[in-house]
């Protein structure tokens, strides 16, 4: 058997796993989802997002419409579920984790569209990693960004820069514009960024490639709250004049490393000290830095942390910048001409004594 073959098995593996699930509930409106939307929504999670997505739509058309659209994502070998967004229907989220692989797709053109959109907000659904693409109609305004209409809209949400919304703004029969918006902190103003452009010759037209994190970087000026961890008091006074460098040199790095991030976002940082970075205890409560996170007293951890077993379940982490490694260390030995140089960097009761150990080890582990 060939791959080509084999692929193909394998895709219709993926495709029999597939499922629909349309609530086919009372509903008085029908907003069609033709080829180009279906088109533009396939565009958008395989170039956008590069990775596998399981599609939710919330829409509202004919059933007719619905199960092409499931047809068609099918075809395209895209996990899916459809709901029907209608007033007489409460769609209940609870049952919608946090995931990465979650992409919502939400019409805004239906009338129960607000309600939902409160509803996902007060679950925090907006929140990383939940992708959205919010689909408009404009072709009868034909304006460009009403921004006063998008602010009505989206102006009271949580929409922080870790959020990944996108409208798409259909402009003209084959043309759509991207645009993402999010906002700094609760007080500013929603924050429009134009993406670009789809069409159906050319997809996907983005302005800029790069992702949120590298485009979202001023965050006017909100302080942000992180902690530092020092075992030495005298570690007080040199948090930035390199003395010292073998005392708390995890904590002082970090440091360092706060304050740039924090300048690079356009605002200040103010430390909390602790001494510890968070175990937990045998009642079940946290201390050090792991207490402040889960309290919400401080946003980041100023300080490296090992990743442990505990851990990763209360808190998440960056990536790894500091490489660690373990190493084994002992005295250098002597140089030596007459003697086996390998012999030499321990005494000789502590060989008979290693190896003593390890027989004894090996039997106990036998037995
Ligand atoms: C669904 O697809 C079929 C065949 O592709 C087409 O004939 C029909 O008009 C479509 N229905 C709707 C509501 O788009
Ligand atoms: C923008 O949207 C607002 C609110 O929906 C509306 O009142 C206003 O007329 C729109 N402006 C334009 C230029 O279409
Ligand atoms: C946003 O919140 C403010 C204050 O709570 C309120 O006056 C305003 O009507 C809200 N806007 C929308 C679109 O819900
Ligand atoms: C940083 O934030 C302040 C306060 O919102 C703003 O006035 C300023 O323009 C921002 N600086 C940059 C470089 O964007
Ligand atoms: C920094 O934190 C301390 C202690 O929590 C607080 O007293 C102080 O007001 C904070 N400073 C700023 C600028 O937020
Ligand atoms: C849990 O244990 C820690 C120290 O082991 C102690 O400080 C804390 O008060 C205890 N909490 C409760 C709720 O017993």
């Amino acid at each position: 058997m060939n791959i080509k073959a084999r692929r193909n098995i394998m895709k219709m593996v993926v495709a029999g796993v597939l499922y629909i699930l349309i609530c086919n509930v009372g509903y008085g409106e029908s907003h069609e989802i033709d080829e180009i939307v279906r088109n533009l929504i396939l565009d958008v999670t395989n170039t956008m997002y590069h990775a596998r997505f399981s599609v939710t739509a919330f829409l509202c058309s004919t059933t007719d419409d619905l199960n092409n659209f499931s047809e068609f994502l099918s075809k395209n070998y895209k996990l899916h579920t459809i709901l029907m967004l209608s007033k007489d229907y409460f769609l209940t989220l609870n049952d919608f984790e946090l995931s990465h692989t979650n992409f919502y797709v939400f019409d805004l053109d239906c009338s129960a569209s607000h309600e939902l959109l409160i509803e996902v907000n007060e679950k925090g659904m907006f929140s990383a990693p939940g992708k959205w693409l919010m689909l408009q109609d404009s072709r009868l305004s034909r304006t460009s960004i009403n921004e006063t209409h998008l602010k009505n809209i989206f102006g009271n949400l949580s929409i922080f820069p870790d959020s990944e919304v996108t409208i798409a703004l259909r402009i003209e029969d084959t043309a759509v514009k991207l645009l993402s918006i999010y906002r700094p902190n609760l007080i500013a103003d929603l924050t429009f960024e134009d993406r670009g452009m789809w069409n159906q010759e050319k997809g996907i037209q983005l302005q800029n490639n790069d992702e949120s994190s590298r485009r979202r970087t001023n965050i006017m000026q909100l302080p942000l709250r992180a902690a530092a961890v020092i075992t030495h008091p005298n570690t007080m006074n040199h948090w930035e004049d390199c003395q010292e460098k073998r005392v708390d040199a995890v904590s002082k790095v970090g440091y360092a490393f706060t304050k740039l991030l924090a300048a690079r976002m356009n605002t200040t940082v103010n430390f909390t000290f602790t001494p510890s970075w968070g175990y937990k205890s045998p009642n079940g409560t946290w201390d050090g830095i792991v207490a402040g996170l889960i309290r919400d007293e401080i946003d980041l951890g100023g300080t490296g942390m090992f990743i442990t077993e505990h851990r990763i379940g209360v808190i998440s982490y960056i990536n790894l910048y500091t490489p660690s490694r373990v190493r084994f260390v002992f005295r250098r030995p002597p140089l030596s001409y007459v003697s086996n140089l390998f012999v030499l960097p321990f005494a000789r009761n502590v060989w008979i004594a290693t190896t003593l150990f390890c027989s004894f080890g090996y039997i106990i582990l036998y037995l």
